[in-house]
């Protein structure tokens, strides 16, 4: 019995190449009094993983070349010495691409099977489903009857804003990149309208039709020219949250500064950074949300699941390019 463990090989140039990790295989550590060993059943890819791979601190230490991939995942407790998480709970928190990992606990929290499938831990009942949360009530102060723009529309967070929007009295307008995504969103999710931006050349003449009152809110995944986009279509006092901005993401040097701004002068709109960090300490009130809505069967989700820690690279990569349509997982185990 061992522990594969995928590790950061090399700090990637651009899009990231699997030859930028290795799988490696170690013993599985044991747990001393106060810890407990996990077994990861879902491991979470997700984009602000990129930064992670630089050598420069953003808001979160880079990965060491030669560690263990940081990330999140979902697992059981198969071994404890932790009164606390006994063994057979299941719980979630930074384990790292890994099959096993100890913890002390912190950062660690149960997961409740009753809620929804466990693997909803990483996506609606999860740090991207809070991410949603905050930024579209907090940071963007959506109101009943806005018009709002989401971009990566059709991914974790994305397809979970615009469903928020709708059960909560506004207009949900996504941008993404297949007609597929957009048959998902205003099909079964309910948005109000879809923009694929691969296959639309003028993405603000693509946007007029779908927001004919404008735009009030504008939630920002991506960043380039669909935020540019954006900027001209803004009304009067629009609120503009910068979730992520996924499309500078593998760049080297950036692309793109602020632009376009005399435009937040004309409309007198503001535009704020979001940082879900700052929102742990609410996060019983944006579960409880969560779950209480998806409970109702008002939010629905998707997942891509591939299967094997050797293949999270290749997950990892594939989700950069677009190829999930809700949250992209790793299964590592199965349940
Ligand atoms: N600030 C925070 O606290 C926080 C927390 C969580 C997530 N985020 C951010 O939220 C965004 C979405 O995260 P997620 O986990 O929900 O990922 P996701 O949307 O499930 O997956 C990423 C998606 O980004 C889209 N994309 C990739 N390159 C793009 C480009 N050049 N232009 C436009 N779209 C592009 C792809 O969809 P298409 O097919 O549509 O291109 C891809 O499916 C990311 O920017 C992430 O960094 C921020």
């Amino acid at each position: 019995m061992t522990n594969q463990q995928i590790l950061l090989a090399a700090r990637p140039t651009g899009l990231p190449k699997e030859s930028d990790f290795r799988l490696v295989e170690s013993p599985i550590p044991v747990p001393v009094e106060g810890e407990f060993l996990v077994r990861a059943i879902y491991l979470s890819v997700d984009p602000y993983m990129r930064g992670r791979m630089n050598d420069r601190k953003s808001y979160i230490e880079p990965v060491a070349l030669g560690a263990v991939m940081g990330g999140e995942s979902v697992g059981r407790v198969v071994q404890s010495k932790h009164a606390d998480y006994p063994e057979g709970s299941t719980v979630v928190g930074q384990f790292g691409w890994q099959e096993y990992a100890v913890s002390d606990g912190r950062g660690v929290r149960q997961v409740d099977p009753s809620l929804g499938p466990i693997s909803t831990a990483l996506h609606v009942l999860g740090m991207p489903g809070l991410t949603a949360y905050f930024c579209l009530f907090d940071t963007c102060q959506f109101q009943a009857g806005d018009t709002v723009v989401v971009s990566a529309a059709a991914g974790a967070v994305g397809s979970t804003v615009g469903q928020l929007v709708k059960l909560s009295g506004g207009r949900a307008v996504g941008i993404a990149g297949s007609d597929e995504k957009i048959d998902w969103i205003t099909g079964p999710l309910g948005f109000d309208g879809g923009l694929n931006y691969k296959t639309t050349d003028n993405y603000v003449e693509g946007l007029k039709p779908l927001c004919p009152d404008g735009i009030d809110v504008y939630y920002d995944n991506v960043g380039g020219p669909i935020t540019d986009a954006v900027f001209p279509l803004l009304n009067l006092r629009a609120r503009i949250g910068i979730c992520g901005q996924i499309s500078q993401y593998n760049l080297e040097e950036p692309e793109y500064g602020p632009r376009l701004l005399w435009h937040l002068i004309v409309k007198r709109a503001t535009i704020r950074g979001f940082l879900v960090f700052d929102y742990f300490d609410r996060a019983a009130e944006g579960f409880g949300k969560l779950a209480g809505w998806l409970r109702e069967g008002r939010l629905q989700y998707r997942e891509r699941i591939t299967d094997g820690i050797e293949n999270g690279p290749r997950a990892f990569i594939e989700m950069l390019q677009g190829a999930n349509i809700g949250k992209q997982l790793v299964r590592v185990s199965q349940e």
